[in-house]
């Protein structure tokens, strides 16, 4: 069974509440979106293998520690995953980015595929697949039997606001993902939006609707 990390700093309940309020513009939900990923990415990363190296400090000579060869890959599912990268980006500067394009059928609430395109050898890396959304599961779920089908075994799924209904549907069909998240409300509503949750993160964040 996938583990599921909630990732519940003060700092990040602070800013996630001003995420949630509905008067808050989509420059600061950016903003925000962007400092949590950061803060979250510390977590999401703290078992990336080190190696030694030998380096020369203006005292001494010493064997110091790096992330081994950085094989990693941020792949947001688009469009709200986008606002996850950069502050992800900010912690590991040279990670290489996919995407995933997946949207919800408004009647369905179904994902429907329109996009992939993955970085080089995306199967020796290890993936942190961003959506700040995990609602029904089912975009997530998706986009992980994507990721696999093209070889990925070592991906971890980062999300914002879960529903108890999504981390359920991931944990039952993929459970060697771990799931981290900052907050896990209470539902979904009759349209399959998180409750309380945020609204839609991706009109959100780009400022459509
Ligand atoms: C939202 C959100 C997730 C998905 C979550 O995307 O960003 O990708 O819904 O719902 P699920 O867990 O029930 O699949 P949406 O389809 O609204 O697309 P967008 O990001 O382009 O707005
Ligand atoms: N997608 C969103 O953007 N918000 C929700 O609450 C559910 C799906």
């Amino acid at each position: 069974m996938s583990q599921v990390h909630l990732i519940d700093h003060p700092m990040i309940q602070h800013k996630l509440s001003i995420m949630r309020a509905k008067d808050t513009d989509s420059k600061n939900f950016r903003q925000l979106l962007r400092e949590i990923s950061l803060l979250m990415g510390y977590e999401v990363t703290r078992d990336l293998p080190l190696s030694d190296v030998e380096i020369e400090t203006p005292i001494s000579k010493m064997t110091a520690k790096q992330v081994l060869g950085l094989k990693l890959a941020i792949v947001p599912i688009l469009r709200a995953g986008l606002g996850m990268v950069d502050g992800l980006l900010d912690l590991v500067p040279v990670a290489k980015v996919g995407h995933i394009g997946l949207y919800r059928n408004e009647e369905t609430h179904k994902p429907v595929v329109y996009f992939c395109k993955l970085p080089k050898n995306i199967q020796k890396r290890l993936v942190i697949l961003t959506d700040p959304m995990l609602a029904t599961g089912g975009s997530s779920c998706d986009a992980i039997e994507m990721l696999k089908e093209r070889g990925c075994s070592n991906i971890k799924l980062m999300c914002l606001v879960a529903a108890p209904e999504g981390i359920a549907k991931v944990q039952a069909e993929h459970p060697d993902v771990d799931i981290y998240v900052a907050a896990i409300d209470d539902h979904l509503n009759e349209d399959a939006y998180i409750v309380p949750g945020l609204g839609d993160a991706g009109d959100r964040i780009f400022g459509t609707k």
